[in-house]
Protein backbone atom coordinates (compact mmCIF):
# COMPACT_ATOMS: atom_id res chain seq x y z
CA UNK A 1 0.00 0.00 0.00
CA UNK A 2 1.34 3.63 -0.97
CA UNK A 3 1.43 6.02 1.71
CA UNK A 4 0.88 10.03 1.86
CA UNK A 5 3.48 12.15 3.58
CA UNK A 6 1.75 14.42 5.88
CA UNK A 7 2.90 18.18 6.45
CA UNK A 8 4.84 17.15 9.85
CA UNK A 9 6.91 14.34 8.16
CA UNK A 10 4.61 11.50 9.30
CA UNK A 11 2.77 9.14 7.00
CA UNK A 12 -0.17 7.43 6.62
CA UNK A 13 -1.66 4.59 4.34
CA UNK A 14 -3.80 5.64 0.95
CA UNK A 15 -6.90 4.26 2.62
CA UNK A 16 -8.39 4.04 6.18
CA UNK A 17 -10.93 1.43 7.77
CA UNK A 18 -14.25 3.70 9.65
CA UNK A 19 -15.24 1.91 12.65
CA UNK A 20 -18.57 3.91 13.35
CA UNK A 21 -21.48 1.78 14.64
CA UNK A 22 -18.67 -0.89 15.56
CA UNK A 23 -19.20 -1.55 18.83
CA UNK A 24 -19.11 -4.52 21.23
CA UNK A 25 -18.05 -8.20 20.71
CA UNK A 26 -19.54 -8.20 17.07
CA UNK A 27 -17.50 -4.94 16.42
CA UNK A 28 -14.63 -6.39 17.48
CA UNK A 29 -14.49 -8.96 15.19
CA UNK A 30 -15.36 -6.65 12.68
CA UNK A 31 -12.51 -4.77 13.40
CA UNK A 32 -9.81 -7.88 13.96
CA UNK A 33 -11.20 -8.82 9.91
CA UNK A 34 -10.52 -5.46 8.55
CA UNK A 35 -6.45 -5.53 10.01
CA UNK A 36 -6.18 -9.36 9.14
CA UNK A 37 -7.48 -7.93 5.84
CA UNK A 38 -4.98 -5.52 5.16
CA UNK A 39 -6.41 -2.18 6.95
CA UNK A 40 -3.49 -0.51 8.36
CA UNK A 41 -5.12 2.73 9.36
CA UNK A 42 -8.50 2.42 11.96
CA UNK A 43 -10.62 5.56 12.09
CA UNK A 44 -12.32 6.05 15.83
CA UNK A 45 -13.35 8.74 17.68
CA UNK A 46 -14.48 9.11 22.01
CA UNK A 47 -18.25 9.38 20.69
CA UNK A 48 -18.59 6.63 18.92
CA UNK A 49 -17.90 4.64 22.32
CA UNK A 50 -15.53 1.92 20.87
CA UNK A 51 -11.97 3.43 21.44
CA UNK A 52 -12.21 0.47 23.43
CA UNK A 53 -12.94 -2.15 20.85
CA UNK A 54 -10.72 -0.77 18.85
CA UNK A 55 -7.94 -1.13 21.06
CA UNK A 56 -9.03 -4.69 22.06
CA UNK A 57 -9.33 -5.14 18.08
CA UNK A 58 -5.64 -4.28 17.74
CA UNK A 59 -4.53 -6.97 20.41
CA UNK A 60 -6.49 -9.63 19.41
CA UNK A 61 -5.26 -9.52 16.01
CA UNK A 62 -1.72 -9.69 17.56
CA UNK A 63 -0.24 -7.37 14.52
CA UNK A 64 2.66 -4.68 15.86
CA UNK A 65 1.20 -1.60 17.18
CA UNK A 66 4.03 0.39 15.07
CA UNK A 67 2.32 -1.30 12.20
CA UNK A 68 -0.81 0.35 12.44
CA UNK A 69 -1.99 4.27 12.33
CA UNK A 70 -4.59 4.51 14.95
CA UNK A 71 -7.17 7.91 15.01
CA UNK A 72 -9.35 9.19 17.12
CA UNK A 73 -10.95 12.56 17.67
CA UNK A 74 -12.17 15.00 20.31
CA UNK A 75 -15.60 15.54 21.32
CA UNK A 76 -16.75 19.52 21.79
CA UNK A 77 -17.85 19.23 25.03
CA UNK A 78 -13.92 19.05 25.80
CA UNK A 79 -12.45 21.61 23.89
CA UNK A 80 -11.36 23.52 27.32
CA UNK A 81 -7.20 22.98 27.63
CA UNK A 82 -7.71 21.47 30.57
CA UNK A 83 -10.89 19.27 29.68
CA UNK A 84 -9.02 18.16 26.06
CA UNK A 85 -5.83 16.74 27.76
CA UNK A 86 -7.85 14.45 30.48
CA UNK A 87 -10.37 13.06 28.01
CA UNK A 88 -7.66 12.42 25.33
CA UNK A 89 -5.55 10.60 28.15
CA UNK A 90 -9.11 8.97 28.80
CA UNK A 91 -9.66 8.24 25.33
CA UNK A 92 -5.86 5.81 25.60
CA UNK A 93 -6.92 4.24 28.63
CA UNK A 94 -9.82 2.88 26.47
CA UNK A 95 -8.08 1.95 23.62
CA UNK A 96 -5.03 0.51 26.19
CA UNK A 97 -2.68 2.94 23.60
CA UNK A 98 -0.03 4.97 24.76
CA UNK A 99 -0.57 7.23 21.88
CA UNK A 100 -2.47 8.08 18.73
CA UNK A 101 -1.06 8.28 15.26
CA UNK A 102 -3.50 11.04 14.60
CA UNK A 103 -6.22 13.05 16.87
CA UNK A 104 -8.33 15.14 15.63
CA UNK A 105 -11.12 18.23 16.43
CA UNK A 106 -14.56 16.54 15.20
CA UNK A 107 -16.71 19.67 14.74
CA UNK A 108 -15.41 23.05 14.75
CA UNK A 109 -18.64 24.08 16.98
CA UNK A 110 -17.80 27.82 15.29
CA UNK A 111 -20.63 29.35 17.74
CA UNK A 112 -19.11 28.01 20.86
CA UNK A 113 -15.77 30.38 20.25
CA UNK A 114 -13.62 27.22 21.39
CA UNK A 115 -11.86 25.31 18.85
CA UNK A 116 -8.64 27.52 18.67
CA UNK A 117 -7.77 26.56 22.36
CA UNK A 118 -8.58 23.14 21.89
CA UNK A 119 -6.40 23.20 19.03
CA UNK A 120 -3.37 24.64 21.29
CA UNK A 121 -3.94 21.52 23.40
CA UNK A 122 -4.12 19.39 20.37
CA UNK A 123 -0.53 21.11 19.85
CA UNK A 124 0.91 20.59 23.52
CA UNK A 125 -0.26 16.59 23.65
CA UNK A 126 1.78 16.46 20.20
CA UNK A 127 4.68 17.31 22.45
CA UNK A 128 3.92 15.64 25.36
CA UNK A 129 3.94 12.44 22.97
CA UNK A 130 0.52 11.87 23.39
CA UNK A 131 -0.48 12.23 19.71
CA UNK A 132 2.14 11.75 16.34
CA UNK A 133 0.07 14.08 14.20
CA UNK A 134 -2.65 16.86 15.02
CA UNK A 135 -5.28 17.21 12.87
CA UNK A 136 -9.62 18.48 12.30
CA UNK A 137 -12.62 17.48 10.53
CA UNK A 138 -15.30 19.68 9.40
CA UNK A 139 -12.96 22.68 9.35
CA UNK A 140 -14.08 25.73 6.26
CA UNK A 141 -11.33 27.76 5.08
CA UNK A 142 -12.33 30.28 7.99
CA UNK A 143 -11.48 28.18 10.61
CA UNK A 144 -8.32 27.00 9.45
CA UNK A 145 -7.42 30.56 8.55
CA UNK A 146 -8.32 31.35 12.42
CA UNK A 147 -5.99 28.25 13.78
CA UNK A 148 -3.50 29.53 11.62
CA UNK A 149 -3.51 33.28 12.47
CA UNK A 150 -3.81 32.52 15.97
CA UNK A 151 -1.47 29.36 16.44
CA UNK A 152 0.74 29.20 13.17
CA UNK A 153 0.33 25.34 12.57
CA UNK A 154 -1.75 23.67 10.52
CA UNK A 155 -3.18 20.80 11.06
CA UNK A 156 -1.88 17.58 8.88
CA UNK A 157 -5.89 16.40 7.65
CA UNK A 158 -9.42 17.63 7.28
CA UNK A 159 -11.55 14.84 7.69
CA UNK A 160 -14.67 16.18 5.77
CA UNK A 161 -18.01 14.65 4.44
CA UNK A 162 -16.92 13.44 0.78
CA UNK A 163 -18.82 11.54 -1.57
CA UNK A 164 -19.99 11.57 -5.20
CA UNK A 165 -23.35 14.04 -4.35
CA UNK A 166 -20.62 15.88 -2.47
CA UNK A 167 -17.44 16.39 -3.78
CA UNK A 168 -16.11 19.29 -1.83
CA UNK A 169 -14.09 20.75 -5.21
CA UNK A 170 -13.78 24.00 -3.32
CA UNK A 171 -13.02 22.79 0.39
CA UNK A 172 -10.28 20.11 -1.41
CA UNK A 173 -8.30 22.89 -3.12
CA UNK A 174 -8.37 25.15 -0.26
CA UNK A 175 -6.78 21.98 1.59
CA UNK A 176 -4.25 21.29 -1.09
CA UNK A 177 -3.29 24.56 -1.43
CA UNK A 178 -2.46 24.81 2.35
CA UNK A 179 -0.77 21.00 2.43
CA UNK A 180 -3.47 19.38 4.05
CA UNK A 181 -4.81 16.44 3.49
CA UNK A 182 -8.15 15.84 2.81
CA UNK A 183 -9.67 12.46 4.61
CA UNK A 184 -13.04 11.36 3.17
CA UNK A 185 -15.92 10.05 5.98
CA UNK A 186 -19.05 8.91 4.83
CA UNK A 187 -17.19 7.91 1.62
CA UNK A 188 -19.75 5.64 0.46
CA UNK A 189 -22.41 8.49 1.26
CA UNK A 190 -23.22 5.45 3.92
CA UNK A 191 -25.33 3.16 1.61
CA UNK A 192 -27.44 5.57 0.48
CA UNK A 193 -29.63 6.22 -2.59
CA UNK A 194 -25.85 7.05 -4.02
CA UNK A 195 -25.16 3.53 -4.84
CA UNK A 196 -28.05 3.19 -7.10
CA UNK A 197 -27.26 6.34 -9.47
CA UNK A 198 -27.43 4.75 -13.26
CA UNK A 199 -24.09 6.50 -13.80
CA UNK A 200 -22.03 4.68 -11.48
CA UNK A 201 -23.72 1.79 -12.24
CA UNK A 202 -23.08 2.20 -15.54
CA UNK A 203 -19.22 2.65 -15.07
CA UNK A 204 -19.34 -0.65 -12.60
CA UNK A 205 -20.10 -2.72 -15.78
CA UNK A 206 -17.39 -1.01 -17.97
CA UNK A 207 -14.75 -1.50 -15.30
CA UNK A 208 -15.81 -4.51 -13.75
CA UNK A 209 -15.61 -3.37 -10.86
CA UNK A 210 -18.67 -2.61 -8.21
CA UNK A 211 -20.09 0.54 -7.45
CA UNK A 212 -18.53 0.83 -3.81
CA UNK A 213 -14.68 0.34 -5.77
CA UNK A 214 -15.32 3.10 -8.68
CA UNK A 215 -16.65 5.33 -5.70
CA UNK A 216 -13.71 4.30 -3.74
CA UNK A 217 -11.53 4.96 -6.69
CA UNK A 218 -12.43 8.39 -7.90
CA UNK A 219 -11.76 9.51 -4.36
CA UNK A 220 -8.48 7.76 -4.44
CA UNK A 221 -7.97 9.87 -8.32
CA UNK A 222 -9.07 13.10 -6.24
CA UNK A 223 -5.81 12.58 -4.15
CA UNK A 224 -8.29 11.92 -1.13
CA UNK A 225 -7.93 9.65 1.95
CA UNK A 226 -11.29 7.06 1.66
CA UNK A 227 -12.02 5.76 5.10
CA UNK A 228 -15.31 2.74 4.13
CA UNK A 229 -16.68 1.50 7.07
CA UNK A 230 -18.01 -2.28 6.60
CA UNK A 231 -19.14 -5.11 9.07
CA UNK A 232 -18.75 -7.63 6.54
CA UNK A 233 -15.57 -8.93 5.61
CA UNK A 234 -16.03 -9.62 1.82
CA UNK A 235 -17.08 -5.86 1.36
CA UNK A 236 -13.78 -5.19 3.52
CA UNK A 237 -11.44 -6.53 0.81
CA UNK A 238 -13.82 -5.57 -2.05
CA UNK A 239 -13.30 -1.76 -0.33
CA UNK A 240 -9.45 -2.48 -0.32
CA UNK A 241 -9.36 -3.87 -3.66
CA UNK A 242 -9.31 -0.25 -5.78
CA UNK A 243 -5.44 -0.46 -6.86
CA UNK A 244 -5.61 -2.29 -10.15
CA UNK A 245 -7.70 -0.09 -12.72
CA UNK A 246 -7.81 3.25 -12.81
CA UNK A 247 -10.77 5.62 -14.07
CA UNK A 248 -10.27 7.74 -17.46
CA UNK A 249 -10.43 11.85 -17.23
CA UNK A 250 -13.70 11.72 -19.03
CA UNK A 251 -15.58 9.20 -16.64
CA UNK A 252 -13.70 11.04 -13.90
CA UNK A 253 -15.57 14.03 -14.83
CA UNK A 254 -19.40 12.38 -15.32
CA UNK A 255 -18.46 11.39 -11.70
CA UNK A 256 -17.46 14.97 -10.73
CA UNK A 257 -20.20 16.11 -12.22
CA UNK A 258 -22.75 14.63 -9.87
CA UNK A 259 -21.96 16.72 -6.93
CA UNK A 260 -25.16 18.95 -5.56
CA UNK A 261 -25.01 22.04 -3.52
CA UNK A 262 -27.60 20.04 -1.13
CA UNK A 263 -26.15 16.48 -1.64
CA UNK A 264 -24.86 16.38 2.06
CA UNK A 265 -25.94 12.88 3.41
CA UNK A 266 -27.72 14.53 6.80
CA UNK A 267 -27.29 18.39 5.97
CA UNK A 268 -24.58 19.07 8.50
CA UNK A 269 -23.25 22.05 7.34
CA UNK A 270 -19.96 22.53 9.71
CA UNK A 271 -20.91 26.42 9.91
CA UNK A 272 -23.91 26.15 11.23
CA UNK A 273 -24.18 22.41 12.38
CA UNK A 274 -22.77 21.68 16.11
CA UNK A 275 -22.29 18.30 17.67
CA UNK A 276 -20.59 17.68 21.43
N1 LIG B 1 -15.34 13.09 11.32
C1 LIG B 1 -16.63 12.97 11.23
O1 LIG B 1 -17.40 13.90 11.55
C2 LIG B 1 -17.21 11.67 10.74
C3 LIG B 1 -18.57 11.58 10.45
C4 LIG B 1 -19.05 10.36 9.97
C5 LIG B 1 -18.20 9.28 9.80
N2 LIG B 1 -16.87 9.39 10.12
C6 LIG B 1 -15.93 8.24 9.92
O2 LIG B 1 -16.00 7.84 8.56
C7 LIG B 1 -16.24 6.43 8.50
C8 LIG B 1 -16.95 6.04 7.22
O3 LIG B 1 -18.19 6.72 7.09
P1 LIG B 1 -19.61 6.02 7.38
O4 LIG B 1 -19.46 4.88 8.30
O5 LIG B 1 -20.51 7.14 7.79
O6 LIG B 1 -20.13 5.57 5.97
P2 LIG B 1 -19.56 4.79 4.68
O7 LIG B 1 -18.23 4.21 4.98
O8 LIG B 1 -19.72 5.72 3.54
O9 LIG B 1 -20.64 3.66 4.48
C9 LIG B 1 -20.81 2.61 5.38
C10 LIG B 1 -22.03 1.83 4.92
O10 LIG B 1 -21.78 1.30 3.62
C11 LIG B 1 -21.95 -0.12 3.61
N3 LIG B 1 -20.90 -0.64 2.71
C12 LIG B 1 -19.57 -0.75 2.95
N4 LIG B 1 -18.92 -1.17 1.88
C13 LIG B 1 -19.84 -1.34 0.89
C14 LIG B 1 -19.77 -1.75 -0.45
N5 LIG B 1 -18.62 -2.07 -1.03
N6 LIG B 1 -20.93 -1.81 -1.16
C15 LIG B 1 -22.11 -1.49 -0.58
N7 LIG B 1 -22.24 -1.08 0.68
C16 LIG B 1 -21.11 -1.00 1.43
C17 LIG B 1 -21.77 -0.54 5.06
O11 LIG B 1 -22.55 -1.68 5.32
P3 LIG B 1 -21.85 -3.02 5.96
O12 LIG B 1 -21.23 -2.59 7.25
O13 LIG B 1 -23.01 -3.93 6.12
O14 LIG B 1 -20.86 -3.46 4.93
C18 LIG B 1 -22.37 0.66 5.80
O15 LIG B 1 -23.77 0.59 5.85
C19 LIG B 1 -17.05 6.17 9.77
O16 LIG B 1 -17.15 4.79 10.08
C20 LIG B 1 -16.27 7.01 10.76
O17 LIG B 1 -15.10 6.32 11.16
C21 LIG B 1 -16.36 10.58 10.56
Amino acid sequence: MLMYKLNDGQVIPEIGFGTYKLNGRKGVQSIVSAINNGYRMLDTAYNYENEGAVGRAISESGIDRDKLVVTSKLPGRYYASDDAIAALQESLYRAHLDYFDLYLLHWPNPKRGMYVEAWQALIDAQKFGLVKSIGVCNFLPEHLNKLKQETGILPTINQIELHPYFNQADMRKFDKDNGIITMDWSPLGRASSVLKNPVLIELSKKYNKSVGQIILRWEHQLGTVPIPKSSSPIRQVENLSIFDFEISNTDMDKINSLTKSDGRNKDQDPAVYEEF
